[in-house]
Order: C-alpha cells, then sequence, then structure tokens
C-alpha cells in the first residue's frame, strides 16, 4: 500500500463481533492489541495479557475477519528474555489465526527471527505500553535528542525485517522524519498525518467509553446508541410490547 501510495488503515479489536464489523467496514489491519488488558478487561495497563489471553482473542478475532489482515501483539514477557521465546509466541499465535505480529522496542535479532521463522512482524516505538513503567505514565515520547535515536532504531527494525512500524505518541514532525527515513509502512497512534497509516484503538474511534484523548476522535457516539437500544429494550420488555406473536412460537 505504502509503495502504490495508500494510506493504510488499522484498527484494534478483540472478539469476532467487532473484529467482522471492522472487515465489512474495508479496514485493511486488525490488531489483536495487547491493549485488550486496559481497554476491554479493566486492567490498569497492558502488563498482565499473557498469551494465553492472546490466543484467546487473536482467535476470536480470526473468527469473524474473513479479508483483512489480523496482526496480534506478542504480550509483555513473551519475547524479552530470549529469541527462541520470542519465536516460540509468535508461533503459537500464528497457529490460532495470527497472520503477522507486532512487539514493542528495539528487539532487532527477535523480529529478524519471527519472520525467518515465517511470520511478518511489525515494530513499535514510540510510547511503547509495556514500557510504562519506565516512561511514568503514557507520556510523549521522541523529544529532544531522543528523536534521532528513533530514528536510527526505526531504520533497524526495518534491516532486521519489520514490515511496517506503529509509531505512538511521538512528535508529529518526528514521524515524518522516520517515514522519510524508512520504506515500510509508519502507522501512526498520536503521531501526526505524516505517517503512512493509522491506527486507533477501536472503543475510541466508535466511541465506546466516556474517555477522550487527545489522539484519538470518536466517529459516532457508539456509547449513546448502544444505550437508546438497552433502554428501548428494558422498557419494551416492561410495557410488555417484547416479545410480540412474532417472537413467539
Ligand atoms: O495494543 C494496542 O492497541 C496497540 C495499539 C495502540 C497500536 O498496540
Amino acid at each position: 500500500m505504502r509503495q502504490k501510495g495508500k494510506r493504510s488503515v488499522w484498527v484494534t479489536a478483540y472478539d469476532s463481533v467487532f473484529g467482522s464489523i471492522a472487515d465489512e467496514a474495508g479496514v485493511d489491519v486488525v490488531l489483536v492489541g495487547d491493549s485488550v488488558g486496559n481497554v476491554l478487561l479493566g486492567y490498569e495497563n497492558t502488563l498482565p495479557v499473557t498469551l494465553d489471553m492472546m490466543v484467546h482473542h487473536t482467535r476470536a478475532v480470526r473468527a469473524g475477519v474473513k479479508r483483512a489482515l489480523v496482526v496480534s501483539d506478542l504480550p509483555f514477557g513473551s519475547y524479552q528474555l530470549s529469541v527462541r521465546d520470542a519465536v516460540e509466541a509468535a508461533v503459537t499465535l500464528a497457529r490460532h489465526g495470527a497472520q503477522a505480529v507486532k512487539l514493542e522496542g528495539g528487539y532487532t535479532d527477535e523480529i529478524t527471527a519471527c519472520v525467518r521463522a515465517g511470520i511478518p512482524t511489525a515494530g513499535h516505538l514510540g510510547m511503547t505500553p509495556q514500557s510504562v513503567n519506565v516512561f511514568g505514565g503514557h507520556r510523549v515520547q521522541g523529544r529532544g535528542d531522543r528523536g534521532d535515536e528513533m530514528v536510527t532504531l526505526a531504520k533497524q527494525l526495518e534491516e532486521a525485517g519489520a514490515f511496517a512500524i506503529v509509531l505512538e505518541l511521538i512528535p508529529a514532525e518526528l514521524a515524518q522524519r522516520i517515514t522519510d527515513a524508512v520504506t515500510i509502512p509508519t502507522i501512526g497512534i498520536g503521531a501526526g498525518v505524516g505517517c503512512t497509516g493509522q491506527v486507533q484503538v477501536l472503543t475510541d474511534v466508535l466511541g465506546l467509553t466516556n474517555d477522550s484523548f487527545k489522539h484519538a476522535r470518536a466517529f459516532v457516539r457508539g456509547r449513546n446508541c448502544l444505550l437508546d437500544g438497552l433502554r428501548d429494550y428494558a422498557d419494551a420488555v416492561r410495557d410488555g410490547s417484547f416479545p410480540t406473536e412474532e417472537n413467539s412460537f
């Protein structure tokens, strides 16, 4: 898509219903993000998410997605200790439906090994949530001198064989520099419009929660639609207008 000058659209999904909706909407890549931990399961961050949980959600998403590429996150602790761990984790996710995987940070040897094993692998730089405790919170990264380091790292990820790099919460100007410095797609989230694609968290773009973030936009007030629907259902049960004969056997 980058070679054809087309921006790619990524969105997270965690189950087959929303995976199929993203697929039907024409999204290019459905990311089974380890953000399932904080977005769906109510954890403080992504750190408690295990490989077994990623398998569970990857299988569900893959069941609902017929067309888009399904990419799954390697969770915290599944690739940081050794190349062997990384390949084993990637193979496990691939066996359960991931067509590609993504891992955070400068794990170039791990990326090369996963690609050698036949599993396309994306990198992820900037505010990498699995390192939230090093960053001291979800903060913009790559300001000042750190920008040069990130450009170098991005080039190393490309050389290692990454098929794309997610750039999270970095200055737009730095994301543009990285995009110019590599030939693979750069997928931004809070990284400006200069990336060759964008990724967003499903609940943010659908407006399913009351949270709002500078890097996101709710393209529909999904929470309000769902509340209306559920309130209508409750009213209909209470006033006896549902079920009707049509719904009866
Ligand atoms: O897990 C996730 O949702 C992600 C995106 C924020 C890029 O990695």
